[in-house]
Order: C-alpha cells, then sequence, then structure tokens
C-alpha cells in the first residue's frame, strides 16, 4: 500500500476557505478580542455559514463529512489566526460528534444541524467539576428520576464558551457515588433552561476572547429525551469524546506555533544587531531549525491520529500522544519566540506574547500533559 502525504482536493480547498477566512476575519482582530475580552459571535456565526463548524459531520445532519484530517487542517489554520475562535470551534465540533455518535435519531436532528449550521452559536462541554478535574470520575453533580424525565442539581467548572453556547452537554451522577465510572451519565441541556446557569467569566492567562465559566445546575428539569445513549454510559461518551477533541486541541497548538514560528522568521530577517540581521547569526538559525523541527513533527502526529480515527482505527493512544507533544511543543515555541524577539516580544506592541499566553492552556485542558502520558502508558502496556 502506498503512503500518501498530499491532502486530497477536498482537504485541500477546506484548509484554503479556513486559511482565507481566518486570515481575513479572524487575525486582524484577534490582538482586540484578547484585551477586551470580547466573544467572538459575529467570528463564528461566520464560521457556520462557511461550514467550518460541522467539517467531520455528515452531510445529512448539515455537516461536510471530509473527515478529522480536514478538520485537523482547518483547526490548524484558524488557530494560527486567533486561537480562542479555534477553541470554541474544537469543543463545538467535539459535542456535534459524540451527539451524532451517541444520541437518537431525534437527537441528531434536533441539535447536530443546530450546532453545526450556527443556530445554537456554539456548543459547551461540562463534564469537570471544582474537585473534579482530572479526576473526571469523581464528579458529583446528580441527575435524579422525575415524572417527565430528569432533575439535574450542581456544579460545573471550566466550561469553555459556557456564556454563550446554546446546547450544553452535562454530565451527570445517576447512581450513587460508589458506582464510580460506571454511574455517570450525560445529557444535553438547552441554553434558557429554567435553573441553569453561567457564573462570571474566569480572568485568565490567555485565551482571552474565548469564554470559561462556572455553570450552576439548581433543579433543572430535563424531558426523558434529554439523556445521551443509557444511563451509566456517561464516562465511556465523555472519554471516547474527549479522544477526538484531544485532536482539535493538539491541532489548536499546531497553530499557534506556526503562528509563533512564522512572525519569528519575519522578525529576525528585519531585525539588525552586531551590523547584520539576526538571521545571519548561526545561534538564531540553529534555534530556528530546532523550533520547525519540533513544530512539523507535533504537525505530522496531529495528522496521523486525525487519520487514524477517519479510518476507523483505534486512535485513543494517538490523540494523546499528539496532544503531548503539539502542546508542549506550542509552548516551547512561544517562549522561544519570545526569545528571539527581545524586549520587543516581552511587549503588547508584537503578537508572540500573546501566543504564549494562548499556547500555555493547552497542556491543561482537555487533559493535563500528565494525563495525556497517563492514556499513553495504559496503551503501551495493555495485555494484547
Ligand atoms: N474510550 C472508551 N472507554 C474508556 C476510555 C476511552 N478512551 N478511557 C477509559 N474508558 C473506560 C474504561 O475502559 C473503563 O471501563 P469499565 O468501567 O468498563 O472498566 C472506564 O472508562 C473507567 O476507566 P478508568 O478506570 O481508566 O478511569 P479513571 O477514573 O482511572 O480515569 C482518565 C481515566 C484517563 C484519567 C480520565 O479520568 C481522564 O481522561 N481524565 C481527564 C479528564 C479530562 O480530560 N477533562 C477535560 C475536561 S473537558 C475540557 O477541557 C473541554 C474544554 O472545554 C476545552
Amino acid at each position: 500500500m502506498t503512503m500518501r502525504f498530499e491532502p486530497t482536493e477536498e482537504q485541500t480547498l477546506i484548509q484554503k476557505t479556513a486559511r482565507d477566512v481566518a486570515t481575513r476575519l479572524l487575525a486582524p482582530r484577534a490582538a482586540e478580542r484578547d484585551r477586551s475580552e470580547r466573544f467572538p459571535v459575529e467570528e463564528l456565526s461566520e464560521l457556520a455559514r462557511l461550514g467550518l463548524l460541522g467539517i467531520a459531520l455528515p452531510a445529512s445532519l448539515g455537516g461536510a463529512e471530509a473527515g478529522t484530517v480536514a478538520f485537523a487542517l482547518s483547526m490548524i489554520e484558524l488557530a494560527r489566526a486567533d486561537a480562542s475562535v479555534a477553541v470554541a470551534v474544537s469543543v463545538t465540533h467535539m459535542a456535534a460528534e459524540l451527539i451524532t455518535r451517541w444520541g437518537t435519531d431525534a437527537q441528531r436532528q434536533r441539535h447536530v444541524p443546530r450546532l453545526v449550521g450556527g443556530e445554537y452559536l456554539c456548543g459547551s462541554f461540562a463534564l469537570s467539576e471544582p474537585q473534579a478535574g482530572s479526576d473526571a470520575g469523581a464528579l458529583t453533580t446528580t441527575a435524579t428520576r422525575t415524572a417527565r424525565g430528569w432533575r439535574l442539581d450542581g456544579a460545573k467548572q471550566w466550561i469553555t464558551s459556557g456564556s454563550h453556547a446554546g446546547l450544553f452537554v452535562v454530565w451527570a451522577r445517576t447512581a450513587p457515588l460508589g458506582a464510580g465510572t460506571r454511574g455517570l451519565s450525560a445529557f444535553l441541556v438547552e441554553r434558557g433552561t429554567p435553573g441553569l446557569s453561567a457564573g462570571r467569566p474566569e480572568e485568565k492567562l490567555g485565551l482571552r476572547g474565548s469564554s470559561t465559566v462556572p455553570l450552576v445546575l439548581d433543579g433543572v428539569e430535563v424531558g426523558e429525551d434529554a439523556l445521551l445513549a443509557r444511563p451509566g454510559d456517561g464516562f465511556q461518551i465523555a472519554m471516547t469524546a474527549l479522544d477526538s477533541g484531544r485532536i482539535g486541541i493538539a491541532a489548536q497548538a499546531v497553530g499557534i506555533a506556526t503562528a509563533a514560528l512564522e512572525a519569528t522568521t519575519s522578525y529576525v530577517k528585519a531585525r539588525v544587531q552586531f551590523g547584520v540581521p539576526l538571521a545571519q547569526h548561526q545561534a538564531t538559525r540553529a534555534t530556528l531549525a530546532d523550533l520547525a523541527t519540533a513544530r512539523d513533527a507535533a504537525r505530522l502526529l496531529v495528522l496521523f491520529a486525525a487519520w487514524k480515527k477517519q479510518s476507523g482505527l483505534q486512535f485513543s493512544g494517538a490523540a494523546a500522544r499528539a496532544k503531548l507533544v503539539a502542546s508542549e511543543t506550542a509552548s516551547r515555541v512561544c517562549d522561544a519566540a519570545i526569545q528571539l524577539h527581545g524586549g520587543y516580544g516581552y511587549t503588547r506592541d508584537f503578537p508572540v506574547e500573546r501566543y504564549l499566553r494562548d499556547a500555555r492552556v493547552t497542556r491543561i485542558y482537555e487533559g493535563t500533559s500528565e494525563i495525556q502520558r497517563i492514556v499513553i502508558a495504559r496503551e503501551l502496556l495493555r495485555p494484547r
């Protein structure tokens, strides 16, 4: 079997569409969104209009059905311009994918076209809680049966896009704590459902154009049709969704690293010290060579994980490797980018300080680097 590295015509077209809109719409105001912490409402609507919220989703549900490699290529382009917009896209795509996989026909028809078509603006993934982050299985939000469905009570933390999302996938416990991860279930809760409220957005180091909020669920009544799959399937739904989501976050990290590398390449050609451009100094060239090589290695891991997923192969370990390498690489590239910019890189006059701040969280959310290592090691050591 031949191994092909060149993108298909469709993948190239989607990548180009993403690059064009990122250059035209996202890049010019990314710094301003970072400063004002403005959520990208118009930007997400435009991405929905262009079909960039549903790249790997079925055409019958409003998606482009173009596969995960195309999704990853598009994510890299969006994050290269504005990582805050990219994370909203990635989480929305993850929510739409998990409903497509686990939902009933009615749930798919109701929610997926609204997520990818922009009617919900974006989706949120409400798993983490104040006391349950890496240990997601320890969450304590409860779902209790009522005459017409379920009642949800509890608190969620770090909910990306939670201030604006039209739909929340909410995890809750439907069996006592002793049931552990087997006692969790997932629910689809629409914005505006009484009892569901978002708290004050967190004041974050980076990704300041993305909102991150706590949620309160105070007697949220939902119908039986809000339950995704069966009671007790929740943890598996979360884990499989995160396997996919990690490809999106890894691609986001590659996009940020690419932006930092490009900004630095331009800078070192223009900046003269000791009578020649920085680019003429051997130390600069060696650093750039290492950074470009690390970025390319991360990019290949991301595309490999995406390819495995769209080929129907087991991809959990590949996604974790991609996320681990891409997020750590992005931090390293952005830090070196500031170093090569010298004092200017430490100011807001150049974009590299924003890239470093935005890159930092990719080592934390959708599973910290430490969690990725757990996932990778478990796969490696699993009896065959
Ligand atoms: N696919 C399918 N099933 C899986 C799975 C996977 N990838 N990983 C675990 N499972 C199953 C196991 O097979 C096991 O099934 P059984 O009960 O049938 O045996 C069950 O789930 C429990 O698995 P573990 O014993 O491995 O569970 P654990 O409690 O030890 O946790 C973990 C494993 C990998 C550490 C997991 O807790 C984890 O991934 N933690 C990180 C959570 C995370 O990534 N949170 C991100 C928050 S969301 C976010 O950031 C989004 C955003 O807004 C940007």
